[in-house]
């Protein structure tokens, strides 16, 4: 035989013993002694491949390609028989084994709309206020809307507010009191409340001042739609009842209010007169947000008007109160620099995915 054949012997008694040693494995444990054997640290193939270094070069070429060839050779069987015993063990094939160490999938988490983040916001200061958080239907009564508000029919006030009518006749309600039932009665169609203002009745009728609350959502109008008008959108009501209750106390609460919400100490509030039929004297409020921008119109407010007061039993000259009413989309658009209110009730997830 030439000489350079006869190393090449060496891997062919070496590959014939790491086969017939794997053939006979019958657990993991012989696999990987065969696998320390002859690839580990000391394997048997490992030590040729070590020693590669001191032969001269041209045998070193042939001798390190045939060592490694090898290698994979026996890596792949090793592998193969690895494969088998595990199938064998589960009982499933090896690619649907389940990798526990692989990182885990990022789980969508949901998110709060804009709205509901400044209603719980805006909710949260005012009960930190001291003031309580009152709900009521969106399917209001003419009475609540506009009557019992001090808008009667044929008031001009109505024209004010462009109104969703509903087909179904409102249902006579039970317990309230007898005047207001009465008209109650008269007002034969729903409607989609225009305004959260019907909460005031509403919670007055069965709640004795002192008190103080709030009534934010979602109110209605047939409107033509632009990028401040939608026909829906939402308010908060705020109304605070008490015997020594001013216009002072309004606008403190006011500027305390929208101070927390702005986090911005030295916002300005200014009141301007104004005329809602369900406060006397009415005011238009406006904030500024610093020295350099402009007033913003941001709610409508008042003293609670004394006809109002006596829909609900109540004798004006104990009880006084103030009222507001909110824009929270227009809060929400001002804090969040929105500027189509539309986009909110839009369902782009775009849009809504930024918040
Ligand atoms: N309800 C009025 C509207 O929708 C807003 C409003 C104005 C509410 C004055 C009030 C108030 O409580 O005092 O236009």
């Amino acid at each position: 035989m030439p000489k350079k054949q006869q190393p090449l012997a060496i891997f062919q008694s070496l590959r014939k013993d790491a086969f017939e040693a794997l053939d006979e494995a019958a657990d993991f444990e012989s696999v990987h002694k065969v696998e320390s054997d002859y690839l580990g640290k000391k394997g048997r193939l490992t030590n040729i491949l070590k020693s590669l270094k001191e032969m001269p070069s041209a045998e070193r070429k042939v001798m390190g390609s045939t060592a490694n060839a090898l290698k994979k050779e026996i890596e792949g069987k090793i592998k193969l028989k690895k494969d088998e015993m595990k199938e064998k063990v589960s009982g499933r094939p090896t690619s649907h084994w389940i990798d526990v160490t692989v990182p885990g999938k990022k789980i969508l988490r949901g998110h709060f709309h804009p709205l509901s983040r400044i209603l719980r916001e805006v909710t949260a200061i005012f009960e930190s206020m001291g003031f309580e958080v009152a709900e009521g239907p969106e399917a209001e009564t003419e009475y609540y809307n506009f009557d019992a508000l001090n808008m009667p029919k044929n008031h001009p006030s109505r024209n004010l507010m462009d109104t969703f009518w509903l087909r179904r006749p409102a249902k006579a309600e039970v317990g309230a009191p007898t005047e207001a039932s009465e008209l109650k009665n008269k007002s034969r169609y729903l409607l989609l409340r225009t305004h959260t203002s019907p909460m005031e009745v509403r919670y007055m009728e069965k709640n004795s001042p002192p008190l103080r609350i709030i009534a934010p959502g979602r109110c209605f109008r047939y409107e033509a739609t632009d990028a401040t008008h939608d026909i829906q959108f939402y308010q908060l009501e705020g109304l605070m009842i008490g015997e020594k209750i001013s216009l002072a106390n309004l606008k403190g609460t006011l500027e305390i209010f929208f101070r927390k919400l702005f986090k911005n100490k030295n916002l300005q509030v200014r009141f301007r007169p104004s005329y809602f039929p369900f406060v006397e004297p009415g005011v238009e409020v406006d904030i500024k947000l610093d020295s350099e921008s402009e007033w913003m119109e941001i709610a409508g407010a008042g003293m609670t008007h004394p006809e109002v007061l006596k829909n609900v039993k109540l004798n004006p000259s104990i009880w006084q109160g103030f009222a507001f009413g909110l824009g929270l989309d227009r809060i929400a658009m001002t804090k969040y620099k929105i500027d189509d209110i539309r986009l909110f009730y839009g369902g782009d997830l775009r849009f809504i995915n930024q918040f």
